[in-house]
């Protein structure tokens, strides 16, 4: 039977045409691997092996891949199944119901670091398929969605090793997942075995790095599970202080999907993205070697890891960024509502003016986080951030936006703060972000050029996102502003982010169980109404693979530009296979979620 069907993946491949494409690597002569074949719509697929497949792992290679990993191999159960008498999964039916584990799980919901600490909870519940949410009524049903099968808790590489060879051997669907933060839902899928990074906790500092590449500068040694607000405390207690670039949010992980897709944040003016920062990797390639990359060793894997997409290359084991002195720091919210106007030509014409001011605030060296339109019309910038500057400093930036606001007649509330360094200003200006919601993300940048050359058209986009229902995340900074021109090319980020001048999020609302149709009017939405309006709006911006439409259109040229080739190569040679997947990320063209989202299967 099994020869059979590889017989005819072997000869259906024979017939592939595209030369760049991955494919089973019975074609490139190594020990076959077994597939699942399907035919949807006349079109062929194999497929990776799942729960119910005769390619599955039987129940005795998973207790030995169990024993190898010291026992850290577990069923996944969803994190609202507590609330259910059962749960429904794909290896059979588990009685979950607990009181007082249901409380809990209901009323930490929407916490980050409570899902964070999760085995393999998904932040933005949308991809999750949320199937098993929190309730009321445990007679309903609990079952998997697109939460992974089985998780292994990563106590050392060797286990992530261990992980790695028994996806690739056993055909299986593999998931790295670190904080589960991610927006395009990377972090989970269905039937999926997961190795989990939260344990990799160790963080060690040095004063002058001795690695490879030219930098003697301090930096840090973080394992693959830091997240963000743990490094930033430990280099604040540094005498003098010390700061890296992490992104706004202080959950993220430093160093998994963040630095693996760039890693933008309020320093990024200064020092470029997290990627650019990054002086050394130790990861896990596709084989299962631990391997070390930098600018000496295996320097090609290096660059790509740097903002070539994350799950794409190797699984991070650990990661060394170079570390700065922090300064004393300014900051400013400005907020104008419907309190100040409810004349919404007036509302615009203040929009218009505050993100005219975009090119200005970045060329002073400004970061500034704001949304648009999360309560139909206001604007909420929370904060300006001056790094380095005073008080009077920050205002003699901001003074021009200020006049011609109070041109205009407007009103608006404003707040401002200074503080000993920049991680003091973070802690008390930025706001905490919540986990447990269901949304589609999209997003888009604006580039310089057309803020100065066309800024009606870009306004006009915010307004089109807006009355869409949807609303805008915006970060301004320009990678390119502080960063030596010569270092660009060091990172695999698209150049386009060199100069830009503000990194958007767009969101559209929609439940994850919501019923299909609706779903699929959602991610129309996204793709063809409210990026559509931002990509007309500037041209010359590009897309942000970690906080983007998984299926932006031209994905390649978006997330990559003029990079993309150079990737494309480096996947073919370090995971031709695809034991990674993540999706719209160098070499993936011909890799489809066929059957609703579920199989993950290479079209043949
Ligand atoms: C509230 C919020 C705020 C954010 N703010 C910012 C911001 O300011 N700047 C910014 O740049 N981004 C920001 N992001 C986006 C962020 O960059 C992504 O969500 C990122 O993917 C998170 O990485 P993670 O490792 O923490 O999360 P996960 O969801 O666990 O992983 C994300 C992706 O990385 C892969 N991955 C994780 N660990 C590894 C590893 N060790 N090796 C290989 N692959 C791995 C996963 O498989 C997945 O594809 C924000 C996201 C959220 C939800
Ligand atoms: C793996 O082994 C541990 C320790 O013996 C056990 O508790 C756990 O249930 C096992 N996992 C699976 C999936 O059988
Ligand atoms: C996912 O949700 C959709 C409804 O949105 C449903 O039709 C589908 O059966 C679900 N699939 C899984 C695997 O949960
Ligand atoms: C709304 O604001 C615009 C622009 O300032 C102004 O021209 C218009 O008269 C205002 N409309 C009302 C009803 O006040």
């Amino acid at each position: 039977m099994r020869g059979g069907v590889f017989g005819l993946l072997c000869s259906a491949l024979l017939l592939a045409q595209d030369a760049v494409a991955q494919r089973p690597n019975a074609v490139r002569g190594n020990k076959p691997k077994k597939w699942v074949m399907r035919s949807v719509a006349g079109a062929d697929y194999a497929c990776k092996c799942y729960p119910g497949d005769d390619c599955w792992p039987n129940r005795g290679q998973w207790q030995k891949l169990n024993n190898t990993v010291g026992g850290n191999l577990q069923v996944n159960i969803p994190p609202g199944a507590p609330c259910y008498n059962t749960f429904q999964g794909p290896l059979g039916d588990v009685a979950t119901y607990n009181a007082a584990e249901c409380q809990k799980v209901t009323s930490n919901w929407n916490d980050e670091q409570f899902q964070i600490e999760l085995p393999a909870a998904g932040l933005w519940t949308y991809f999750t398929n949320d199937t098993c949410r929190p309730t009321t009524t445990p007679t309903d049903t609990c079952t998997l969605g697109y939460y992974p099968v089985l998780v292994i808790m990563a106590k050392t590489a060797a286990h992530i090793q261990a992980g790695v060879d028994f996806a690739r051997e056993n055909n299986l669907r593999l998931i790295i997942r670190n904080t589960g933060h991610d927006f395009l839902g990377r972090s989970v899928g269905w039937g999926a075995l997961v190795i989990n990074t939260h344990s990799f906790q160790d963080i060690k500092f040095s004063d002058a790095w001795s690695g490879a590449g030219d930098y003697s500068g301090p930096a840090v040694t973080v394992g693959a599970g830091v997240q963000a607000f743990e490094v930033l405390k430990q280099a604040n207690a540094l005498k003098p202080p010390k700061i890296m670039v992490t992104g706004e949010c202080a959950t993220v992980g430093v160093a998994g999907g963040l630095v693996q897709g760039g890693g933008h944040g309020p320093l990024t003016n200064f020092y470029g993205f997290l990627a650019d920062t990054a002086l050394e990797f130790k990861v896990v390639t596709a084989d299962g070697d631990l391997k070390t990359a930098n600018a000496d060793t295996n320097a090609d894997l290096f660059w790509a890891l740097r903002g070539g997409g994350p799950s794409a290359f190797a699984v991070i084991v650990e990661a060394s960024y170079k570390i700065f002195e922090d300064k004393p720091s300014a900051g400013l919210h400005l907020d104008i509502d419907q309190s100040h106007t409810t004349n919404t030509t007036l509302f615009w014409e203040a929009v218009r003016v505050f993100h005219g001011y975009s090119t200005h605030f970045v060329d002073n060296g400004l970061y500034v986080y704001y949304e648009l339109g999360t309560t139909g019309q206001n604007l909420h910038v929370h904060p300006f951030v001056g790094i380095g500057k005073t008080p009077e400093e920050l205002q003699a930036v901001l003074e021009p936006m200020f006049a011609d606001l109070d041109g205009l007649g407007i009103t608006y509330t404003t707040s401002e703060a200074d503080f000993p360094t920049f991680y003091d200003l973070y802690q008390a200006m930025f706001e905490g972000e919540m986990a447990g919601n269901s949304a589609l993300t999209g997003g888009w940048t604006i580039a310089r050029q057309d803020v100065e050359e066309n800024h009606p058209a870009v306004i006009s986009a915010f307004q089109t996102v807006v009355s869409a229902g949807s609303f805008l995340i915006g970060h301004m900074w320009s990678a390119g502003h502080g960063l030596p021109e010569e270092q660009w090319g060091d990172s695999a980020v698209n150049p386009r982010f060199r100069n830009v001048v503000d990194k958007l999020i767009t969101i559209v609302p929609v439940a994850g169980n919501a019923p299909l149709a609706d779903k699929a009017a959602a991610q129309d939405k996204l793709t063809n109404v409210v990026d559509a309006a931002l990509r007309e709006g500037s041209p010359n911006g590009c897309a942000y693979i970690n906080e983007a439409d998984p299926y932006e259109p031209n994905w390649q040229e978006a997330f990559w530009g003029e990079t993309y080739s150079r990737l494309l190569e480096i996947r073919q040679k370090y995971d031709p296979d695809g034991v990674f997947y993540a999706v719209s990320t160098p070499g993936t063209e011909n890799w489809e979620q066929i059957e609703t989202g579920t199989r993950l299967c290479l079209k043949i």
